[in-house]
């Protein structure tokens, strides 16, 4: 096994360090508190080719492997995790979505603007009574020869008032179950497309999510995703790499507050010493810094398993599973080892604190993704 990153890893590495700590750090907080979309951040991020990362160069993406974009995710996500899931969606569910199962007209219409960041994509799967259970889709696409009409709600959609192209899943014939789900190209303004009020969230304040409602909708039927009843096979396959890009989120979060924990306990003093001479609090930054390592090395492995072709289904479910857990657990040991300054929005730890539970809800809980693991262990 080789451990060794790569001169143009550690370039891409560097670069996300360099823009998480001089261009996203600075408005934070006030992107949290205000539930600010960062716009020009997305443009910036978008120069920088962290829209497009995996995508091909001919697509105008940056050509990188899924190590490189684990590596963007977890910089990015140490500081501000609703940046990061707006990079997240649109490379590994949107950009991947399209450049593995499009065509090469819809690769060109619409790839080569999300690869770049000129467009911003959404994934719209979630519905109110569909949410873990994917196969229920209620939003329905008729075919109506040259076009399908689409009717229905998404919620929860990250992006939702910011997108310009929406990838959206939707049931073509009920009989089929899982095989009468179809994935179209959605653009933003087409007539019976609205788009409903933004979330008050927990946490990833700075993110767009909002409910989506399409009536009568009219989509070409050149927006259609592959062959026809392939689309809920596009939204798994899609979602196994786009875990992938959670999990190194959630590692992201759980290294960022790692850091500042460590840093604070070095200068913070109670009876008579720095608190990290406290061996409760240094045994609490050896738990985290193991656990941290751990989850990098299934984030790295569900990484290399994609790049290499392998299947990766179960590694990037452990790895979502296994980093969010991490992510939750010691977001808020750093609030703890912050003490009463942990639970001021100044010194960042309370934000990552409410970063890291979406980590364990999106892309499939964690309970789906122990459904998932579980059921390929029996399968095998
Ligand atoms: N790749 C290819 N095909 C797959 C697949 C995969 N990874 N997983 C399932 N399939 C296929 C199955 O083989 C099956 O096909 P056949 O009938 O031909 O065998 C078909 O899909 C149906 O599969 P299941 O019977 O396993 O379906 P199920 O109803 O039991 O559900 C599930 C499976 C894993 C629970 C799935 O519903 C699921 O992943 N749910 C979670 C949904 C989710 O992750 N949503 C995320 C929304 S996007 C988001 O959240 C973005 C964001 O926040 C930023
Ligand atoms: P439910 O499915 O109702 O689940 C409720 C609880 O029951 C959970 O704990 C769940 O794990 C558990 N549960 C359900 N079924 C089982 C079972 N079989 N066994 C054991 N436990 C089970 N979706 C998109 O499509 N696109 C997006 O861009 C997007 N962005 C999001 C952003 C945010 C901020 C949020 C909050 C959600 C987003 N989602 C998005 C939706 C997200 O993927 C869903 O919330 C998630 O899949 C869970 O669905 P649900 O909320 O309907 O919960």
């Amino acid at each position: 096994m080789d451990f060794t990153l790569t001169e143009e890893h550690k370039l891409i590495r560097d670069a996300a360090r360099d823009f998480a700590n001089t261009e996203l750090l600075p408005g934070v907080i006030e992107r949290d508190n205000k539930q600010k979309f960062p716009k020009e951040l997305v443009k910036k991020m978008g120069d920088l080719g962290f829209l497009g990362l995996m995508v091909d160069p001919k697509y105008g993406g940056s050509g990188m492997d899924t190590i490189s974009y684990v590596l963007v995710m977890e910089e990015l996500s140490k500081i501000d995790a609703s940046a990061s899931v707006i990079v997240s969606v649109n490379n590994s569910l949107v950009c991947y979505g399209l450049e593995a199962f499009a065509s090469e007209e819809q690769k060109q219409k619409y790839l080569t603007k999300l690869a770049t960041g000129e467009f911003v994509g959404a994934f719209c799967l979630s519905e109110p009574e569909a949410g873990s259970d994917a196969t229920s889709q209620r939003t329905t696409a008729i075919d109506k020869g040259d076009h399908y009409l689409l009717n229905g709600t998404k919620n929860w959609i990250t992006s939702g008032g910011r997108a310009d192209v929406y990838l959206v899943i939707a049931q073509t014939d009920k009989h089929k179950g899982s095989h009468g789900i179809n994935a179209f190209i959605v653009e933003k303004g087409t007539p019976g497309f609205d788009i409903g009020p933004k979330e008050d969230k927990l946490g990833i304040r700075g993110s767009d999510t909002h409910t989506l409602q399409f009536n009568d909708v009219k989509v070409p039927k050149e927006n259609r995703i592959g062959d026809d009843g392939s689309g809920f096979r596009f939204a798994m396959k899609t979602l196994s790499g786009g875990r992938i890009g959670i999990a190194a989120q959630a590692l992201g979060i759980a290294g960022g507050a790692y850091e500042l924990a460590l840093k604070y306990s070095k200068v913070r003093k109670a009876f008579g010493t720095e608190i990290c001479n406290h061996q409760a609090i240094a045994f609490k930054l050896a738990d985290m810094y193991v656990d941290i390592e751990a989850a990098r090395h299934l984030v790295m492995k569900a990484a290399w398993d994609k790049d290499q072709g392998n299947n990766y289904d179960v590694s990037s479910a452990v790895a979502k599973l296994f980093a969010s857990k991490v992510a939750m657990e010691h977001t808020v040991e750093a609030v703890q080892i912050h003490g009463g300054n942990g639970f001021v929005k100044e010194y960042h730890v309370e934000r990552l604190m409410r970063d890291a539970k979406i980590t364990q809800i999106y892309e499939g809980t964690s309970e789906i993704q122990k459904i998932v693991i579980s059921r390929n262990l029996i399968k095998e």
